[in-house]
């Protein structure tokens, strides 16, 4: 089986997911990287101006893909992910979908400054896609876990509690 972490970006995927995969002994995938590869570009951002958002969606598609046999993952995944059912159908397949739900107030401060996530630099857009998208992770997750006020090693703690309680 495998754990895939959705949630807005800031909401702590990476971390959860870093953590998780120590304490669980499971690998580690960052689905950003795998998409970053197979651009043969240098940064997220770079994608994003070069080839747009929709060239970037098609390379989530394919590194979801590329992960759809495989087993005993830790997989964090990109924000915008539930854009795409598709996506969600191969993660989907052997795994539980975990939804890290996080206040934007609380992202907000985390990312303060951050010029790495193109679609977290207008406070207005960022509110609009936030409200669009909570609905999607709701959906799409098979448990929700609230990050707010939450150390990304209490939320990986209570994660694990769900998943193997004794
Ligand atoms: C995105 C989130 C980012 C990254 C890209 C697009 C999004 O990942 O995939 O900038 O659409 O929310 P994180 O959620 O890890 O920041």
């Amino acid at each position: 089986m495998n754990i895939i972490l959705i949630g807005f970006m800031g909401a702590g995927k990476s971390s959860v997911a870093q953590i998780l995969s120590e304490k669980l002994h499971l690998q580690l995938i960052e689905l950003d990287e795998i998409v970053l590869k197979k651009s043969g570009r240098k940064s997220i951002n770079e994608i994003f101006a070069r080839d747009g958002e929709t060239a970037f969606r098609e390379l989530e598609i394919e590194a979801a893909k590329s992960l759809q046999s495989l087993d005993n993952l830790i997989i964090s995944s990109g924000g915008g992910i539930v854009h795409n059912k598709l996506i969600l159908d191969y993660l989907k397949k052997d795994g539980t979908v975990i939804f890290l739900e996080t206040p934007l107030t609380q992202i907000e401060k985390r990312l303060v400054g951050d010029k790495t996530r193109p679609l977290f630099q207008d406070k207005k857009k960022t509110k609009k896609l936030f409200n669009f998208r909570k609905k999607l992770y709701e959906e799409y997750a098979d448990i929700i876990v609230s990050t707010g006020n939450k150390t990304q090693t209490e939320v990986a703690g209570e994660i694990i509690k769900l998943l193997c309680p004794k």
